[in-house]
């Protein structure tokens, strides 16, 4: 049932995607409860890490728990890329380095990040090249192209640069994260390179699971919005009960209090809605809430710590 990128074991083919302002330390430990047997933590920028950002060291945060992780960074600079890691390396617990190269963001595009590095196959190898001291694994998280030749060529000059993984979102850069979800193109990369190959795009259920896998071939499969708000899919997907929507979220208000997370109060804001998306009184209660200690009573506990 599990599969193995370099030299980490992984207990199944489940994984968690990378998403900014979602997949915090709390919210990993809750999917990894719920049975997500590898994580990707949310985009961490490098040039912020580099600056002391207190903001990305806080997205940066990992504990003994939260293995096995994959710790995300983007930037164009090879010299700030490497620095990042680093800093990463020094001051953190994780097991893979990830590369993210499918941002479609105007922001992070204009700083020549995420997806405009797809257009840029010999930075990406700088970028990898450079990461090789620091003795971790390295993944890179590409889009497919519209020419599914481009993404296959892409994809073995990535495992040419290093890398022991690729995660291919199988949507081009102008879908973002919605819409058809190209099958073809995750087999044909799976097809074409020896390391692990993770799918990713559109998979909200078992069923969805089992037809990604079937129909590329590929290691594992990578779940992102049908997770947000519900870690109980990796249980789903696994046959298992899942945590309740609405308990969930009073875990990840414990995790969150505990490792200093609900400081950032609009992220806060953002999980409780998406949390509760079944319950609309309480959704709007959330959305016209200015304080922590409100949303935690409109949310039902009175105590997270
Ligand atoms: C809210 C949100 C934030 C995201 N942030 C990131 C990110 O930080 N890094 C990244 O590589 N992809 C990011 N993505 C893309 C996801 O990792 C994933 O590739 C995409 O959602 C497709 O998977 P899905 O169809 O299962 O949602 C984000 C997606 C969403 C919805």
């Amino acid at each position: 049932m599990g599969f193995k990128i370099a030299n980490v074991e992984l207990k199944n083919k489940l994984v968690l995607a990378p998403m900014y302002r979602v997949t915090d330390l709390a919210f990993r430990l809750l999917c990894r409860e719920q049975g997500a047997g590898l994580c990707y933590s949310e985009m961490i920028n490098s040039e912020a890490l580099i600056r002391n950002n207190k903001a990305a060291q806080a997205l940066s945060l990992s504990c003994t728990e939260d293995t096995p992780l994959a710790m995300q960074v983007f930037g164009a600079r090879v010299e700030s890329m490497k620095k990042a890691a680093e800093i990463l390396c020094r001051e953190h617990e994780f097991d893979f380095l990830d590369l993210n190269l499918g941002c479609p963001s105007d922001n992070v595009i204009n700083q020549g990040a995420g997806s405009a590095l797809l257009k840029r196959p010999k930075r990406i190898a700088e970028i990898i090249s450079s990461w090789k001291c620091f003795e971790k694994p390295v993944t890179a998280k590409i889009r497919s192209d519209q020419n599914i030749l481009h993404t296959i060529k892409l994809a073995k000059e990535i495992e040419r640069a290093g890398a022991s993984a690729i995660v291919i979102h199988a949507r081009p850069v102008k879908q973002k994260n919605k819409g058809l979800v190209d099958f073809v193109a995750i087999k044909r990369v799976k097809k074409a390179v020896g390391i692990p190959v993770i799918g990713n795009g559109g998979v909200k259920n078992k069923a969805g699971f089992e037809k990604m896998l079937e129909k590329t071939g590929c290691d594992a499969v990578m779940v992102g919005t049908a997770a947000i708000g519900n870690p109980g899919i990796f249980a789903e997907i696994l046959g298992k009960k899942p945590v309740a929507r609405e308990q969930a979220f009073l875990n990840y208000l414990k995790l969150s209090h505990k490792f200093g997370i609900d400081s950032y109060f609009g992220r806060m804001k953002i999980h409780a809605v998406k949390f509760f998306e079944e319950n609309k009184e309480k959704v709007l209660l959330f959305q016209k809430t200015k304080t922590l200690e409100e949303l935690i009573s409109i949310a039902g506990s009175n105590n997270p710590g």
